[in-house]
């Protein structure tokens, strides 16, 4: 019989890298279900524009992309002196950063990158420097690889046998280096032998519950079923959800945590009809210098998000439209965060 740590080692990947040759993949998520095409990543405009359009995307996930793309836009450039290798370093870094706001991540693992050519001795040359970084982005997705395990370790101790399991938008495999942050339980607790039902969000507009998270449970055997949007409400007033996991871009001190959008309103229902309702999250995802939520910036995309889907015009071409692409959960509806270390429950204190 397969192994446990067989089967989780066989869940998709949203990236790779190759360091004999210093290539950076990634599996063009806007693509999914239909299609699986990985494509490589060759210049830092590149690898902006696929954090950008959420060819690759997800806060852990965004983070490693942001340190492997400004390592391989450094890659011709070996051959700088040192100050001039270092000004570049700081330019892309700066430019991968502005891609997306919300997602601490994406600073995170760029600050870790920018620290060690900071830090670096300055009587080193730029292709040792260069070594440096690939370790630093190498050791970033590493981490987060175990960093999912564990969460996944920790979560599935909440999930009971028979229990619906909600999700929202996808914090999964695709979403980080490893097996994703809310998914990450029913994974574990399910290569465990646990029997659950999961219940995926479509997450309007860009709908990565159902091309990603449905695709994703469904390809490795759980039983998911996908609802639209506007019936997790009443799926709980049915009785039939136990529990909410969902992801995190950023959580502020006090605990208020920015999330796709639609998380907040599953919150409040879930208060409403007494389902716990969870945060599963790297502690690379807490943000000790943002005090609250009312900080946090949450990003606004384009109106075609909304009015298009796949392509196809579903609202006349010119309606004013609002999309921001998360919101803000107040934290004194978050039952606990599910993190590496364990399950922080409240009161919640993340100040540094
Ligand atoms: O806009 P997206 O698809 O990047 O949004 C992703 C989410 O909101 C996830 O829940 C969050 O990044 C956590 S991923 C482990």
């Amino acid at each position: 019989m397969e192994t446990k740590e067989a089967r989780l080692a066989a869940i998709p990947k949203a990236l790779s890298f190759d360091p004999a040759s210093d290539r950076f993949f990634i599996l063009d998520q806007t693509r999914l279900p239909t299609e699986e095409v990985v494509v490589e990543q060759t210049d830092v405009e590149q690898v902006y524009d696929s954090i950008y359009q959420l060819k690759v995307r997800g806060a852990p996930a965004i983070g490693i992309a942001g340190a492997y793309g400004l390592l391989i836009s450094l890659k011709k450039h070996r051959d700088l002196d040192r100050d001039a290798f270092e000004a570049l370093v700081h330019k892309n870094a700066d430019y991968l950063n502005s891609s997306r706001p919300t997602a601490v991540n994406l600073s995170w693992a760029l600050r870790r990158m920018v620290g060690v050519a900071d830090a670096f001795p300055p009587e080193e040359s730029t292709e040792a420097l260069y070594a440096a970084l690939r370790t630093e982005a190498m050791a970033i997705h590493e981490s987060d690889i175990e960093t999912c395990r564990l969460i996944g370790e920790h979560g599935a101790k909440l999930i009971e046998e028979g229990n619906g399991v909600m999700t929202l938008c996808n914090a999964g495999a695709l979403a980080t280096g490893g097996i994703g942050t809310a998914l990450a339980p029913m994974y574990v607790a399910w290569a465990d032998g646990k029997r659950f039902r999961a219940y995926s969000n479509e997450t309007r507009p860009l709908l990565q519950g159902a091309r990603i998270t449905s695709w994703e449970l469904h390809r490795f055997g759980i039983d998911v079923t996908l609802i639209a949007d506007s019936v997790a409400s009443y799926l709980m007033k049915l009785g039939r959800v136990d529990l909410i996991i969902v992801g995190a871009d950023r959580v502020a001190a006090n605990g208020d945590t920015a999330n796709k959008i639609g998380t907040s309103s599953l919150a409040i229902n879930a208060r409403h009809y007494g389902v716990p309702f969870y945060i599963a999250c790297p502690y690379s995802t807490i943000d000790p210098h943002t005090p609250t939520g009312e900080e946090i910036v949450v990003e606004e995309r384009g109106a075609d998000e909304v009015i298009y889907v796949k392509g196809q015009q579903i609202a006349p071409a010119d309606i004013q439209v609002f999309n921001p692409a998360f919101d803000v959960t107040d934290h004194d509806l978050i039952a606990g965060f599910i993190t590496e270390k364990g399950i922080i429950r409240p009161p919640y204190n993340f100040s540094a």
